[in-house]
């Protein structure tokens, strides 16, 4: 039998950085299904192909592969075999990823390939609809969130590191922006699952986010 740890939760609540820490210390492979959107809107946006073109889309769906490998640094995206994993973290490729996540042909795209994951190993794999559609019977649920405040300061740390020039304003707006656009989609919006345990991180550091991850997984799984 295989273990699955579903995490949800809003841009930039710290999901993936706290993921991979826990999944190293429980020995699961991190699935991070964000990658996948961001892969398929990277695509997109390098064919000129804007988010409403949905016959587009459908069409270029039709030529996208996507795949994912786990190395010793953490999980590689590929697109179409190229390793995109360093192209896919910008502000363009985060809203495209976020407007076109919202069509069900994109859900639907990248729906085997997640549980294909999930049946062959143990994951921890986080997402936006990870408990409520993508693995609804995982042993453990979690939903990560932290004021609009708090994740766009610790956005705008990130960018800062990696040398990418934005305002604080301008990340809190886009962030509050992907909120709205994830929550109220119709197929498979952000929200937590009936079961999920809520995490609120806005007063915790990092240490002690991935602590009481690992007490809610370790209260649910034999680790
Ligand atoms: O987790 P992230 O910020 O890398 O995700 C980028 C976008 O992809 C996010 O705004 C919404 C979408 N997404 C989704 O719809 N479902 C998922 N399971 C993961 C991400």
């Amino acid at each position: 039998m295989k273990y699955a740890v579903a995490i949800d939760g809003p841009a930039g609540a710290g999901k993936s950085s706290v993921a991979k820490e826990v999944s190293k210390r429980i020995g699961f492979i991190y699935v991070d299904t964000g990658a996948l959107y961001r892969t398929v809107a990277l695509y997109l946006l390098n064919n000129n192909i804007e988010a409403s073109e949905t016959e587009k889309i459908a069409e270029a769906l039709k030529h996208i592969e996507v795949s994912m490998e786990h190395k010793e640094d953490g999980q590689h995206v590929f697109l179409c075999g190229e390793d995109v994993s360093h192209l896919i973290r910008t502000e363009p490729v985060s809203m495209m990823a976020s407007t076109t996540s919202a069509l069900p042909i994109v859900r639907s795209f990248l729906f085997d390939l997640q549980v294909e994951m999930a049946n062959k190993y143990n994951v921890l794999m986080d997402g936006r609809d990870i408990g409520t559609v993508v693995l609804p019977n995982a042993q453990v649920k979690i939903f990560l969130t932290a004021s609009a405040e708090e994740r766009a300061k610790r956005r705008l740390l990130e960018y800062q590191a990696k040398g990418q020039d934005v305002s604080f304003d301008f990340v809190l707006q886009e962030i509050i922006k992907r909120d709205n656009q994830d929550m109220n989609r119709a197929t498979a919006p952000l929200k937590k699952a009936d079961d999920a345990v809520l995490l609120d991180t806005t007063a915790l550091d990092f240490n002690e986010v991935c602590d009481k991850m690992i007490e809610i997984v370790s209260s649910k799984i034999p680790l």
